[in-house]
């Protein structure tokens, strides 16, 4: 069977960010800026340059800064323009004329309920699904890198990476299959599995290439771990009937939906830009001294 392309990419954003408060009480935590991009738009850049061509957000009620960091800001570019001051850190957040789309998500039910939104959008073409707390830095970014493999492989990809035991209570678990390199067949998918029954530490990281069908699968999943609609069921129910596979990024992750992995990001991204590395370089060593 060809291998359908992939143009399009899910953005779950309505989730209430309670870990960051009061950070984000106003303000969604999908715009908390690592330096001096928010969140959102790193993964939006990561999704551009994997080739998708259409992003869709399922927001939420209080989301609507996103829907505004990606239009035109007219009387800023306006003021901008007058003053003779550059708009090119504004036009890297334009997305091209018909490339948004914006879908609410009413009631929190969960991350497997947040991607079934899409599913008009979605119609019947594989899609990337997009976690912007997960904060991928690689070269080439994660989600290109699963895209090569998805040429390869086709059917299900989605990231995994190995974490500590003791944590493996807090993601999606794979049970591995048979390992040929950076990729690995996916045998079985638990969300969040309870302390000593974990069926591996191969966790789901948040990138994910999805066949169509699973939309049809969510339509029926019932509430799984946290009382949610999780992903992760109705992806465990696609293994077997066609092609799934983990993908080990080369890069790094950081865990900004935790406050030390983002502080974390921000020392690590703050580091590699040259107008302000330096000078946080001496300060962070001279504090840890
Ligand atoms: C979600 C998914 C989980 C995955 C994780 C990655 O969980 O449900 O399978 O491992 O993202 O970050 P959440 O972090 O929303 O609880």
């Amino acid at each position: 069977m060809a291998i359908k392309p992939l143009r399009k990419a899910v953005f779950p954003v309505g989730g209430l960010g309670t870990r960051f408060l009061p950070a984000t009480k106003a303000v969604p935590k999908e715009m908390l800026p690592v330096v001096d991009r928010p969140l959102i738009q790193y993964a939006v850049d990561e999704a551009i340059e994997a080739g998708i061509e259409q992003m869709i957000f399922v927001t939420g009620r209080g989301k609507s800064a996103i829907e505004d960091h990606f239009d035109i800001a007219y009387e800023l570019e306006a003021t901008m323009s007058a003053r003779g001051k550059s708009l090119k850190l504004l036009e890297q957040t334009r997305l091209a004329p018909g490339a948004v789309a914006y879908v609410r998500q009413q009631e929190p039910m969960g991350l497997g309920h947040a991607v079934w939104c899409a599913r008009d959008i979605i119609g019947d073409e594989p899609f990337a699904v997009l976690l912007a707390d997960d904060f991928m830095v690689g070269e080439p970014g994660c989600l290109k890198q699963m895209v090569a493999a998805y040429e390869k492989t086709g059917g299900n990809i989605i990231c995994a990476q190995e974490v500590p035991d003791d944590m493996t209570h807090m993601y999606g678990v794979i049970t591995p299959g048979t390992r040929d390199g950076a990729l690995t067949e996916v045998k079985g998918l638990v969300e969040k599995p309870a302390a000593g029954t974990s069926p591996s530490n191969l966790a789901v990281i948040g990138r994910y290439i999805l066949q169509p069908e699973v939309m049809r699968i969510l339509e029926t999943q019932g509430k799984g771990a946290g009382g949610e609609i999780q992903l992760t069921d109705a992806m465990a129910r696609m293994i077997g009937d066609q092609p799934f596979h983990g993908l080990t990024f080369q890069g790094k992750r950081y865990d900004c939906g935790d406050k030390a992995g983002y502080m974390t990001a921000n020392l690590a991204v703050a580091l590699t830009r040259p107008e302000i590395a330096e000078t946080v370089r001496i300060f962070a060593v001279d504090l840890l001294k």
